[in-house]
């Protein structure tokens, strides 16, 4: 296939290219793409070179898979375009998920949802992702009442300049454009995107939007979302309300048997998920599963995992390879 990479100069579009890489991702051309100041560089991609064009270049080239991962302005203007020559497009940006038509999807969770007419496809936000990863088993089996989230997303969350920034004020530069309103080196933000009329910022809402459109509307939801200075690797405190009573060890059981997930929790050993530990890996991890004795059917755990990869690059490039596999089985 060929397959355009829109946004293959930044954190998720790099990431795109090592994924693919190791899932030898059947492509037989790339065509890079990147904003003005990129166009003519040239990016390796299995020993070959590939140089990167813009947008209408690679729309006219008519690729067959079209990833967008170049911010939400790119998305709007664009993916629709793309979509109506017959071109498959994944978006990474948050502009199409909330739109009734366009699907919005965790292979693992809702793959099921996809159809071979469809053209877009979003991919979900990457706290939702590694959220609902480890939510809709529990949800299947349980039925969850009420979610309460912290977030601790890391720096490699906001791109390329917010990892300048963080660089810049660990060596004591304080150069450059600035993406947070405060210095993020030793601090914690509770922003994440802007703020509401009621005091939301745009990544609470996400999480609370999209777990209504991909689980369950009727979820009732509470999300803090943090920016912390970590490089890479989301962390999410969790604490769910279930309908249903539910066994320790059988839910340790439900989880173990999920594709994609890891549970890592043994206390003795200090062993629970990082972002460390999570770097580099498309699975999820989870831990510090404990009983929440303040509420009736209550638990609390520990969810982290890449954001880079199945928060967006891995999870994207899964989106493409099940729907080409549903499409052959059909
Ligand atoms: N970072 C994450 O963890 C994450 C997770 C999920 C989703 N996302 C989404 O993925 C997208 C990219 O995020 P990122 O972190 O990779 O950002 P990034 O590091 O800032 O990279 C942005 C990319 O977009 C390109 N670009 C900018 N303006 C462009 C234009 N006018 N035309 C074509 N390309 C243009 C840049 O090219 P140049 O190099 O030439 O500037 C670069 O390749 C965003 O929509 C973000 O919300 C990110």
């Amino acid at each position: 296939m060929k397959i355009a990479l829109i946004g293959a100069t930044g954190l998720v579009g790099l990431t795109f290219l090592k994924v693919m890489k190791e899932r030898n991702f059947p492509m037989t051309a790339l065509i890079p793409v990147a904003s003005t100041a990129s166009h003519g560089k040239k990016i390796e991609f299995r020993g070959k070179e590939f140089e990167i064009c813009s947008i209408e270049d690679a729309l006219n080239s008519k690729p067959d898979v079209a990833f967008f991962t170049a911010g939400g302005e790119i998305s709007r203007e664009w993916a629709l375009r793309f979509a109506a020559r017959d071109i498959l497009v994944v978006d990474n940006s948050s502009t199409w998920r909330m739109h009734p038509e366009v699907p919005l999807i965790i292979p693992e969770v809702n793959g099921s949802v996809l159809r071979a007419n469809h053209r877009l496809i979003a991919n979900p936000n990457c706290s939702t992702i590694q959220l609902l990863m480890v939510c809709s088993p529990l949800h299947q089996k349980y039925r969850i009442q009420r979610m309460v989230i912290s977030t601790y997303q890391s720096v490699s969350g906001s791109g390329q300049k917010a990892m300048d920034q963080l660089s810049s004020e660990r060596d004591g530069r304080h150069t450059g454009d600035k993406v947070y309103p405060h210095p993020i080196d030793l601090n914690c933000l509770p922003h994440c995107g802007a703020f509401d009329e009621n005091g939301n910022t745009e990544e609470e809402l996400k999480l609370i939007r999209e777990t209504g459109k991909i689980l369950d509307p009727t979820i009732k939801i509470s999300a803090t979302a943090v920016r912390v200075p970590v490089i890479g690797g989301h962390s999410e405190s969790v604490n769910l309300q279930f309908d249903e009573e539910f066994d320790m060890h059988e839910l340790r059981q439900t989880l173990n048997n999920c594709l994609g997930l890891i549970v890592l929790d043994d206390p003795d050993v200090n062993q629970y998920p990082m972002p460390l530990l999570a770097a580099e890996k498309d699975e999820v991890f989870v831990g510090r599963l404990r009983r929440d004795s303040s509420v009736k059917n209550g638990l609390n755990l520990w969810i982290v995992a890449d954001n880079l990869r199945k928060g967006a690059a891995t999870n994207a490039i899964q989106i493409a390879e099940f729907y080409f596999q549903e499409k052959l089985n059909r």
